[in-house]
């Protein structure tokens, strides 16, 4: 059976990049996420690399979705060998006046749905002869609490511990399990999270998200536990867990203020 690598939220973003450039390394695709025009445009564009793509529009926060979409990737007859946990989204404003429902939106997509999607990618491979990597996207919002953006730095937080917790158990599996954790990246990240204005005038300090992809499928493929493309955001990563959490919170906070 073939292997193929899935990417969730392959439709625009990291997402789309970590596919092009799994397509450049002649991986085999499956692409998730909810808009299937993207998808299918993506997918055009990464076949010229001679590989094999399949779309699957699915939105993730239904609640059958990681079974749902399991399914069908074997009802195809495709093997999942490589997982891209990478579909999230955030918002941002102080915790009080953003409406709670969005909050926990942001909770579901960020963590819930990760969960669910490790769960089925974990049992339906462990003990298989063939490796397997699981990448599940942090942040570098994973290392100290983001005021403004509290909920989503703490659903990243949740990632980075999860994926350390789960690879530990896995370590002497067939499942590799990395966290990847980018700091500010180009991406339309910023347009749902009401977040353009921060970021316009900070864009030059952003990565592209092509780096971001190819770094991020190095260390994936080498292993790697966790994940930080970019020397800026290594070292903010190191400097928030050596300062106290109050001053670390407090140049978050400095930093997001908008
Ligand atoms: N950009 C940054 O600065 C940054 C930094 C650190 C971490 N991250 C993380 O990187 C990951 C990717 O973000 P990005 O920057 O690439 O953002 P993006 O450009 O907004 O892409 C988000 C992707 O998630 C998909 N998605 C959103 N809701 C979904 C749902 N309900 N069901 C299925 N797919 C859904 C979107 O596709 P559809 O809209 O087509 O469904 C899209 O493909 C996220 O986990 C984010 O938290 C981003």
């Amino acid at each position: 059976m073939k292997h193929y690598t899935l990417v969730t939220g392959a439709s625009k973003g990291i997402g789309k990049a970590i596919a092009r450039e799994a397509a450049a390394r002649k991986h085999n695709l499956i692409l998730a996420a909810r808009s299937q025009n993207l998808l299918s445009q993506l997918a055009q564009e990464l076949k010229q690399q001679g590989v094999e793509v399949e779309t699957i529009a699915i939105d993730l926060l239904k609640d059958t979705s990681h079974t749902d979409l399991f399914n069908e990737v074997e009802q195809r007859g495709l093997s999942v060998n490589i997982l891209i946990n990478n579909a999230g989204m955030g918002n941002y404003g102080k915790f009080y006046k953003v409406p709670l429902e969005e909050h926990l939106t942001t909770i579901r997509l960020n963590n819930e749905v990760m969960v669910r999607m490790a769960y089925e990618f974990i049992t339906r491979n462990k003990g298989k002869e063939h490796r397997c990597y699981l990448l599940n996207t942090a942040s570098t919002a994973s290392y100290q609490p983001v005021p403004k953006m509290t909920v989503y730095a703490a659903t990243k937080a949740f990632m980075l511990f999860f994926s350390q917790g789960i690879r530990f158990e896995l370590r002497r599996s067939n499942i590799s399990v990395s966290a990847l954790c980018p700091g500010p990246t180009h991406s339309q990240f910023f347009e749902p999270a009401k977040m353009d204005d921060i970021w316009h005038k900070n864009a030059k300090y952003m990565m592209t998200a092509e780096s971001v992809a190819r770094i991020a499928l190095d260390g994936t493929l080498r292993r790697k536990a966790v994940i930080i493309p970019g020397f800026f955001n290594k070292l903010g990563a190191v400097s928030a867990k050596l300062a106290p959490q109050t001053i670390a919170t407090a140049t978050s906070g400095m930093l997001f203020k908008g």
